[in-house]
């Protein structure tokens, strides 16, 4: 017996222990290579997981975003449908809207949010925060604002020089010593009102780190240049401007007990339209304003006083 085992032990049992130790050992490594792959998946998943912001403005964020597409849309086909085609299930253009985008959503909302700041009496805010709210509610007195009516308003005309339409006699009062640069100086500085040239103190373009004089064409009474003298739809819209101007004007005569002087009116408003039509045919269009650079001509005061004639500009 102990022979024979000797005997088996030496030889078979040898070489099959040989054996079933490579499996295990070979076994062993396979599930060491395993569990290491598992592993490291295991870790990557968890890292990406950690990647993904699930706080809930990310949550509402994404929502809104795969709300506003299409993606039943292929993008290669059809890419606007398919990036923007929920918003357009979604959404009306309001009627009081030409466009409804995020932003104007946005603006929305931030103006509920204001409103009720605005209109909280309860707490005291910075001072700049009780000043907004008193312009606010100085605006919302309906009341106050039409027993006062034209009046805020022909005061105002008063300090910026009369509005000679609106008046008798101003060739003889205020005429006399009215002077282009002073009202417009007025209006820029107290009403921040830039006619005929549009004039304000910022940074440096070539160098933040000093204050200039910056002269620009002005903004005009209607929207773009375009409304002055193209045809089409402007046609009408430059009526109603006419009308506007010649109501506010016949108002304003009529607040003031003056005969109403229909025709003189309605010609001076047209010659003020003519004008105004000329500054907009002189003014640089829109689409040509967007190089800088090419808008930038540094001069001195006394190089400007010279091109322009401006009177107060010398040194
Ligand atoms: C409007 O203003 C008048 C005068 O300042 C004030 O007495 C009145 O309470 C105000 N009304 C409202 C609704 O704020
Ligand atoms: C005011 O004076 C100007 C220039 O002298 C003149 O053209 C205009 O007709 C006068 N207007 C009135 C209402 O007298
Ligand atoms: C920028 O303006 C400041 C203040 O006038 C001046 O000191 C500085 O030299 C200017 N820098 C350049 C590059 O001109
Ligand atoms: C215009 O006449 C009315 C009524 O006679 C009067 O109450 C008002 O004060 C007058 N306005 C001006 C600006 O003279
Ligand atoms: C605008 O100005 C140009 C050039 O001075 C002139 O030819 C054109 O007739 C003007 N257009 C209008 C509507 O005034």
């Amino acid at each position: 017996m102990v022979e024979r085992a000797g005997w088996c032990r030496k030889k078979s049992p040898g070489f099959v222990e040989y054996g079933l130790m490579v499996l295990l050992l070979l076994l062993l490594l396979g599930a060491i290579v395993t569990l290491g792959v598992f592993y490291s998946i295991a870790l990557r998943d968890s890292s990406l997981k950690s990647d993904i912001c699930t706080t809930p403005s990310c949550v509402i964020a994404a929502a809104r975003i795969l709300e506003n597409m299409d993606q039943s849309r292929n993008p290669c086909e059809n890419f606007y449908q398919y990036a923007c085609g929920g918003w357009l299930r979604h959404h009306v253009i309001p009627e009081t809207n030409s466009r409804y985008s995020v932003f104007d959503i946005l603006r929305d909302e931030l103006e509920v949010i204001l409103k009720g700041v605005l209109e909280d009496s309860t707490s005291q805010h910075r001072p700049a925060v009780e000043k907004a709210k008193t312009l606010y509610r100085s605006c919302m007195n309906q009341s106050v604002i039409e027993k006062r009516d034209s009046e805020p308003l022909l005061s105002v005309l008063k300090m910026v020089g009369g509005w000679p339409v609106a008046m008798d006699k101003w060739n003889e009062t205020m005429g006399l010593k009215w002077e282009l640069e002073r009202q417009l100086a007025v209006l820029n500085s107290q009403f921040n009102r830039r006619v005929l040239i549009d004039l304000f103190i910022w940074n440096d373009d070539q160098n933040s780190s000093r204050h200039v004089i910056y002269i620009d064409q002005p903004t005009l009474g209607m929207p773009s240049r375009e409304y002055y003298f193209q045809e089409d739809n402007n046609h009408k819209v430059r009526k109603a401007y006419l009308e506007f101007m010649t109501s506010v004007a016949t108002m304003l005569r009529k607040d003031q007990n003056l005969s109403k002087e229909s025709a003189m009116v309605r010609e001076e408003m047209a010659e003020v339209l003519e004008l105004e039509t000329h500054l907009a045919n002189a003014t640089v269009p829109q689409e040509k304003r967007h190089d800088v650079t090419a808008l930038y001509h540094r001069m001195d005061l006394m190089e400007l006083q010279e091109r322009f004639g401006l009177k107060g500009f010398s040194v």
